[in-house]
């Protein structure tokens, strides 16, 4: 550590040792404290502040000094995209620059869009009928709502009630209508507000937002495992017990229903919404998901060429599909591009503003399946690389869901390694960030060679002696001790065997092969990018630093590897809030050029080079 400045981080107190001239935001990666940098270091955003007080920071640059108010520069505030450490310093980092599973949703992305639901709420003031004036109730009712809703349709049960409602709220009734459709009339105060609720139906989390639609704001969230995963973690096993079992496509399908309906019911009650408030319900996920949520049978999106049963956008009646909202609801799903590139992926696209970039900008979704999109500056390339579950910290020795007692988090320290755990529990075992950390710090330690291998029992001796314990076993079961029994929650030690770094090799490699795929059908070069931006839970807790350490995504400065969120889950409340966001969602489905990863001869060879563990 001769020559590191030691840099510690508030409230949490972590700690990094780190070279002079380092960035605070690369700093405090480095102790496990994950920044927002949403504008990539380029000073526009500001939400990358932390505060500080001596000198341990270079004074600010020109672009700190415009962007930041003197009363703040006085108080210490300073961009950790621009201040870099000279000296030993203590750098307070306020709540709203940390990275959070919900980032995009509460930091602007979504309250960008101005509001224009498809669901509209109306308080209206209608003149009585009179001799002179016999409207039939819904033409009064239509002209009331104006004449974009010249066209007013209604379903029959509710013309059956619409009188009676209508004299009971004295014509003062407060109407609902979703496009031109009127789908509810009550008194006044009888619907407060209206609500939708835009939902993420992924591989293993189900996540659904709910929306006060005149605001465009999200109000309440609920999320639960995919209960689906009882049948496969991934989607190839859910197409197989569609296929193989009887009433299996039925029995997903309810699954799915069942798992949306209950994260709408606890997103709800978390905002105290009624679900009967709530009109629409806008859906993403990747291909396969939307069709058994849909009960389509995903049978043939899984087997080459791939071939969906529907790629447009659909809408649907909620109580057709068994949504539990309003009964007149309606459930609108968004486009996909391909049958491994879903809704889910639009939804990225469209709120990470990736088509609008100024330079080259790739986003990762990282999951089972690995989505990759790249904006070369002219055109749109998706493709879907098969990445397997290692990143869920499944097939690994110890691996776990990021749960309490996972460890999520390795660093170096001058005398070994020191791990951090989810909820400071006890180590239970090691989830998908973790897991990439440990890689990446035994690849510094010279534990594993950038091929992937460990270190026998000659290299290890040469190892310090702190290191070299922690390694033991043979071939395929060789293994380094991350957590010894003593630090272990379980009655033995936690380790990464020989196998798990494998694993990771894999996963990392299908995910970097994706990546240099659609470089090379644009002709750019990993240093052409502008930007990187990670989406999903993963990509926004994994340690940037790590990731470019072994390779899982180019190197640039960190600033420029940005953590989007749940964009996917972005994406569909965006479609929620504003109609021109869902046509911008079709045009982009539209747009997007899908690079079929098993055409391309290319793509083993780079597969082979990728696994390699070396940034780049
Ligand atoms: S000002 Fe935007 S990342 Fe620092």
């Amino acid at each position: 550590m001769t020559g590191k400045i030691r840099a510690e981080f508030g409230p949490g107190g972590e700690v990094a040792f780190v070279d002079p001239e380092t960035l605070v935001v690369e700093a405090a990666a480095l102790a496990g404290v994950e920044l927002q940098t949403p504008c990539g270091g380029k000073g526009k955003c500001g939400q990358c502040r932390v505060v500080t007080a001596g000198d341990g920071l270079t004074p600010p640059d020109e672009v700190e000094v415009s962007s930041l108010s003197e009363e703040d520069l006085a108080k210490g505030v300073r961009l950790s995209c621009r201040a870099r450490i000279v000296g030993p310093t203590q750098i307070t980092i306020p709540a709203g620059s940390r990275i959070t599973t919900s980032t995009i949703l509460e930091t602007g992305l979504v309250d960008g869009v101005p509001a224009q639901p498809n669901v509209r709420r109306a308080e209206l003031a209608l003149p009585k009928p009179a001799l002179g004036d016999q409207r039939a109730d819904l033409r009064r009712i239509t002209a009331g709502l104006g004449a974009g809703l010249a066209g007013c349709e209604a379903d029959l049960d509710l013309l059956r009630e619409l009188p009676e409602r209508l004299r009971e709220s004295d014509f003062a009734p407060v109407a609902v209508t979703i496009g031109n459709r009127l789908v509810d009339i009550r008194g006044a105060g009888g619907i407060p507000q209206a609500y939708g609720c835009a939902v993420d139906i992924g591989t293993t989390t189900v996540v659904a937002y709910v929306v006060e639609l005149e605001s465009g704001h999200v109000v309440g969230t609920g999320s639960a495992p995919n209960p689906q995963g009882a049948h496969g973690a991934d989607v190839v096993s859910r197409v197989e017990f569609a296929d193989q079992t009887a009433d299996g496509l039925q029995t997903l399908h309810e699954e799915s229903v069942g798992i949306v309906n209950r994260v709408i019911a606890e997103a709800c009650g978390e905002a105290d919404v009624s679900p009967r408030d709530v009109y629409e319900v806008t859906v993403v996920g990747n291909t396969c998901m939307a069709h058994l949520f849909l009960g389509l049978n995903p049978h043939y999106v899984a087997r080459a060429p791939y071939i969906p049963v529907v790629d447009q956008p659909l809408r649907v009646s909620a109580a057709e599909l068994g949504v539990r909202v309003n009964p007149r609801g309606e459930v609108y799903v968004l486009p996909n591009v391909a049958g491994w590139v879903g809704a889910d992926t639009v939804g990225v696209v469209l709120s990470t503003r990736l088509r609008e970039s100024e330079g080259p900008t790739l986003a990762i979704d990282i999951g089972t399946n690995g989505e990759v999109m790249l904006w070369s500056g002219e055109r749109l390339l998706v493709c879907s690389t098969a990445a397997g579950p290692a990143f869920e910290g499944a097939q690994i020795r110890h691996g776990m869901r990021a749960a309490a007692g996972a460890i999520d988090h390795v660093r170096a320290t001058e005398d070994g390694i020191a791990f951090r755990t989810i909820g400071n529990q006890p180590a239970v075992g090691i989830c998908g960030s973790g897991l990439l950390d440990a890689v990446a710090r035994m690849l510094d330690l010279g534990v594993i060679n950038p091929t992937g291998l460990m270190v026998d029992e000659a290299g290890a001796a040469q190892l310090p002696p702190a290191i070299a314990s922690r390694i033991a076993g043979k071939d395929q079961d060789r293994h380094f001790v991350l957590a010894t029994v003593r630090e272990s929650g379980l009655d033995e030690p936690i380790i990464l065997t020989q196998r798990d770094v494998r694993q990771l090799q894999l996963a990392k490699g299908a995910i970097r092969a994706g990546i240099e795929v659609l470089l090379a059908e644009t002709g750019l070069r990993p240093a052409d990018l502008e930007r990187i931006l990670l989406a999903g839970a993963f990509g926004s807790y994994i340690d940037r630093v790590s990731a470019v350490r072994i390779g899982l995504v180019p190197s640039l400065p960190l600033a420029q590897i940005i953590a989007v969120g749940n964009a996917a889950g972005a994406g569909a409340v965006m479609a929620l809030a504003s109609t021109s966001e869902r046509e911008k969602a079709t045009q982009l489905a539209e747009a997007a050029n899908h690079v079929e990863l098993s055409s391309r001869p290319d793509f083993q060879m780079l597969f082979m080079e990728t696994m390699l563990f070396q940034s780049g």
